[in-house]
């Protein structure tokens, strides 16, 4: 079974989280690291606390930033990937210059020097010249940018649709092949 970290932090777009959890929570060990401000985030928008969530989701581990007693703190174990989503511009700046200041700021360090899979879905806009030389840094360290972008070419009809979109982009980017997204193939070509 894949051993995979989902980071959230305190930018917008908290139903990624929650539908990466729910897809993921049978298919892998999972562990969630939440930042304080996430848990803000997550009762601005979604109106439901962190509590809720991990009583929701019995079967997979959560810690909060301030709780070292992660495993994964340390590179000696093995993870396959960790995906941090939504991602702010706070945790892409402090993963970028190695601040290590939080569990999960240390979890990425700790990918980064280990080699293991490391996807930022960075949900800003627009961009400063700090997030695009942030950005920079972490592809040039191994690390994975992918923005909270939604794409139309699926027709999405739906806020979840959009939601799957990112979802299945961040999945596939660590090995974790799903049906989120149909692969497109123009409409009058075989
Ligand atoms: C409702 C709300 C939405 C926010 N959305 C974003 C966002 O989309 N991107 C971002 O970088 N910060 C956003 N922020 C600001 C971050 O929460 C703030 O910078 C925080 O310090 C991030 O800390 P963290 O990276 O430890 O979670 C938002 C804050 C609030 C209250």
């Amino acid at each position: 079974m894949k051993r995979i970290v989902i980071g959230i932090t305190g930018a917008s777009g908290i139903r990624y989280a929650l539908r990466i959890i729910d897809v993921l929570r049978k298919e892998v060990d999972l562990c969630v690291i939440y930042t304080r401000a996430a848990n803000l985030v997550m009762m601005d928008e979604e109106k439901i606390d962190i509590n809720v969530i991990k009583e929701r989701y019995s079967e997979v581990i959560f810690y909060s930033e301030d709780d070292f007693s992660c495993k994964y703190a340390s590179g000696s174990q093995d993870l396959d990937a960790v995906i941090v989503c939504p991602c702010s511009a706070a945790t892409l700046s402090s993963v970028a210059n190695g601040l290590s200041s939080n569990l999960l700021e240390r979890v990425c360090d700790v990918a980064l020097k280990e080699g293991t899979k490391l996807v930022l879905v960075f949900r800003e806009t627009p961009l400063n010249l700090i997030h695009i030389e942030n950005m920079r840094k972490i592809a040039m360290a191994g690390g994975v940018i992918l923005p909270a972008c939604p794409g139309f070419y699926n027709n999405p009809k739906t806020i979840d649709d959009m939601v799957d979109f990112v979802v299945s982009k961040a999945l596939n980017r660590v090995g974790i092949s799903n049906n989120l997204l149909k692969p497109w193939k123009y409409e009058n070509k075989s």
